[in-house]
């Protein structure tokens, strides 16, 4: 794991949870209105494809364009910090894959991100992995499902890590790729 190329990463502002709740809904409402521009696919796949495999870039891929776009914008933030790496560039693009195994509506996010704020107890007993809460329960568990579906992919075992980790407040195992992980966060916390 090359340190050189982790040298660089912006502090993240604020653990996720620490957040003020209007500052989260906000942030929510802006990328829906980002989900929603157009976009030139063949380019942005392309983008993609360098730094995936044929079945992770198809896995990719299945996510909807809201998520794939915001994948971008993480990777491209990324770039832009000076981080080249293979597997932090996969777990870019593919950290919120786990998403993509409900059918999410703008509805259950913007539920889940007021409950979450609200009380995360609640939020707790709102994911279940039955009926009509099962999209709240992928919204729960989209990390560690998100992982499965990288290591079945292929993807490097950093990114499968960086994938099942990229929302957890506090990692102490692997202190080599906390670096990493605190980098995904930051980026992904901005765009
Ligand atoms: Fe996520
Ligand atoms: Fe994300």
């Amino acid at each position: 794991m090359p340190g050189r190329e982790i040298d660089f990463c912006p502090r993240r502002r604020k653990a996720h949870h620490g957040r003020r709740w209007w500052a989260a809904v906000g942030y929510r409402v802006w990328q829906v209105i980002q989900g929603m521009w157009p976009w030139d696919t063949t380019e942005e796949v392309r983008e993609a494809a360098q730094w995936l495999s044929p079945p992770a870039l198809s896995l990719w891929q299945q996510q909807p364009r809201r998520d794939r776009r915001h994948s971008l914008r993480v990777l491209r933030t990324l770039q832009r910090w000076g981080q080249t790496h293979p597997a932090l560039m996969q777990a870019a693009l593919l950290h919120d894959v786990g998403k993509s195994l409900a059918r999410i509506r703008l509805w259950h996010r913007a539920v889940w991100v007021l409950v979450q704020a609200v009380n995360e107890g609640w939020a707790e007993r709102l994911a279940h992995p039955e009926g009509w809460r099962f999209p709240f329960w992928v919204l729960a568990e989209h990390p560690r499902l998100g992982a499965a579906l990288a290591q079945q992919a292929g993807c490097d075992p950093d990114a499968v890590w960086l994938i099942a980790h990229h929302q957890d407040v506090a990692v102490t195992e692997h202190p080599s790729r906390q670096q990493w992980l605190a980098c995904l966060q930051a980026a992904d916390e901005l765009c």
